[in-house]
């Protein structure tokens, strides 16, 4: 079969795809960050790309979805097919605008002390009289056992010939060389696993300094999008094999888009440190969950795990150190050591909070006598799973929304199109729908309402939607199931907050600071959240801000291989929560669905 040439811009990524491929292949093959909210199942209409040449007709699919918008050479990527020499114009292709934040004042408390070093060294050529192994030859002359020298770094036959070398040293072990002279940094990745959002960077372990950040979807969502439904998963047939491996060669084209991106080799990055909840760290290293599925919801191991890039099929230097942050145990998981670690909790004298909201809320507090932490099952809301319009915070999503001068205004990021919402966005329409008497106190449509919101609502299968721009067919809305699961997951973080202040005998008052982390953390209204009562009242210049503490936790541990050691500390002080097995949950829970 004869392919056919695709060129993606603005990048100008040119690539092969057999005649008759989707449009969604030839993206994947140029390893072009693209996301296909329904699954590529052409429900949502969300994955449009712009075809500038080649386009082929539209389906029925394309014609119901995309309506007047085929004419300017719109398609889906997840229905449209190259029978042609195509040019196509995809936004994420673009530098896309992420909301993340690694929360860089945080390394500021931590000093460079990574625990990989390169050295320069020259050995005299084996002879006769002196019969060595090379293996034994460079470990004399570094003045190391030989078992300290990785026997696999001579893999590479060229470098067998030389005399002259640089040497990647790992605690002291040799663990890969290189051409002496060959000027290549040592490059680390941080990554952070989590349930709905994945998200990579490129790390310089010399430099320490973040080179590249790659932000993707979990593409286990598939199997379901919380983590009960993956355990479910992984416990038929052949599950956790096939959970293992989507994210492994996710993770893979994620680390090649980095390295093409930062013109870096994968075989220079020597580290990858990896933190999740309980879950996500079982799967990636392949742990069976059977254990996870009943009570008392025992991990299998608690880790930390320090494995290597050949055992973990990752594409980064095979003899690379793969490090992943320890269980504390049940459902949590080492994102929360990571945001205990990151925040410094563990150390500090006065009790503080740390709230990490994501599909799963993780939520601690303590102090360095002590920590008690507990994971809630608050659903991808935030991250805008299950909501109609909802999407991850890039691109054309409503980050922030209000009310003036008689009409609702909002806030795009990257300040193109509206195209959905994220947590922050929803965050504030579900407030200012609260706030002017659109939903009720228990978050039903106020069907007589007298609002002046009401014009943006509209009747439609025997119930209300909200609809933010009425005059256009294609608007983004909220429907009232929207709204339900928006209820269900902040009274799943509030219900853990309300049960761990309790455990603890804390009131409010009695909390120094509240880290407020993850996905929704950094960029959401807190008085908004306050009036919806996800927090309680804690004063505004206590809420700290704190963005992706699991992802900005591994990047301080490339930064500083000593906190391996805070890990047992942070083990040893932190005890776990099982929220189900308090009797008053249920009570809490609904008592905080309401607003
Ligand atoms: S991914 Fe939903 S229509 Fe293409």
């Amino acid at each position: 079969m004869k392919n056919i040439k695709v060129i993606f811009e603005p990048g100008m990524i040119e690539v092969e795809v057999p005649y008759g491929s989707r449009v969604i292949s030839a993206i994947e093959k140029a390893g072009i960050a693209f996301e296909l909210p329904c699954g590529g199942k052409g429900i949502c209409g969300k994955c449009g790309v712009k075809i500038l040449e080649g386009a082929s007709a539209p389906t029925e699919t394309e014609k119901k979805l995309l309506g007047e918008k085929i004419k300017d050479g719109w398609r889906l990527a997840c229905q449209s097919r190259i029978f042609a020499v195509s040019r196509i114009f995809i936004e994420s292709g673009a530098p896309s605008y992420h909301k993340i934040l690694t929360s860089k004042f945080l390394c500021e408390k931590f000093e460079k002390n990574p625990s990989f070093m390169k050295k320069d060294f020259h050995i005299p050529s084996i002879t006769l009289e002196n019969p060595v192994s090379l293996q034994e030859q460079i470990a004399f002359h570094l003045g190391l056992d030989t078992e300290s020298v990785n026997p696999f770094i001579f893999r590479n036959s060229s470098l067998c010939r030389e005399t002259e070398f640089t040497g990647i040293f790992y605690n002291g072990r040799l663990i890969s060389i290189e051409n002496r002279g060959a000027k290549n940094h040592m490059y680390g990745i941080g990554f952070d696993l989590g349930t709905t959002t994945m998200v990579l960077t490129v790390f310089d372990l010399e430099e320490c300094r973040e080179i590249v950040t790659i932000v993707r979807p979990n593409p286990q969502i598939k199997f379901g999008d919380d983590v009960i439904s993956r355990i479910d998963f992984s416990l038929k047939g052949d599950g956790l094999n096939k959970l293992n491996a989507v994210i492994v060669d996710e993770i893979n084209k994620m680390i090649d888009v980095a390295v093409r991106t930062a013109g870096i080799k994968n075989q220079n990055i020597y580290q990858f440190v990896l933190s999740g909840n309980t879950v996500m760290e079982h799967i990636f290293l392949k742990l069976p969950l059977n254990s996870m599925s009943r009570i008392p919801f025992n991990p299998v191991i608690k880790g930390p795990v320090e494995t290597t890039a050949t055992r973990t099929n990752l594409h980064i230097n095979p003899e690379g150190i793969v490090f992943v942050f320890p269980v504390l145990g049940g459902f949590v998981g080492g994102d929360t050591a990571g945001l205990i670690l990151a925040t410094g909790i563990h150390r500090s004298e006065k009790i503080q909070m740390g709230i990490d909201i994501g599909t799963n809320g993780e939520i601690v507090i303590g102090n360095r006598d002590g920590i008690i932490a507990t994971s809630t099952a608050a659903g991808p809301a935030f991250e805008g799973g299950r909501i109609s319009c909802g999407m991850r915070a890039q691109t054309g999503a409503m980050e922030k929304c209000w009310f003036s001068d008689g009409s609702i205004r909002w806030q795009v990021i990257g300040g193109n199109n509206l195209k959905g919402i994220c947590g922050s966005g929803l965050v504030d329409v579900i407030s200012l729908m609260r706030q002017y008497g659109i939903i009720g106190e228990a978050g039903r449509f106020e069907e007589n309402s007298e609002s002046e919101l009401k014009k943006y609502m509209r009747k439609q299968d025997g119930g209300y939607i909200f609809v933010f721009e009425p005059d256009q067919a294609d608007s983004v809305y909220i429907t009232q199931k929207d709204i339900r699961e928006f209820q269900a997951a902040k009274a799943a973080i509030r219900s853990g907050i309300e049960i761990l202040m309790r455990i603890e005998g804390v009131k409010p008052e009695d909390i120094e600071s509240v880290y407020l982390a993850g996905a929704l953390g950094n960029f959401v209204s807190v008085e908004n959240i306050k009036k919806l009562k996800m927090l309680p009242d804690f004063p505004a210049e206590r809420i700290i801000p704190s963005g992706n503490t699991s992802l900005a936790s591994t990047l301080l541990f490339l930064c500083d291989s000593r906190l391996k050691h805070e890990f047992s500390e942070i083990a040893r002080k932190t005890k776990t929560v099982e929220l189900s097995r308090y009797t008053d949950f249920q009570t809490v829970f609904t008592e905080f669905l309401f607003f």
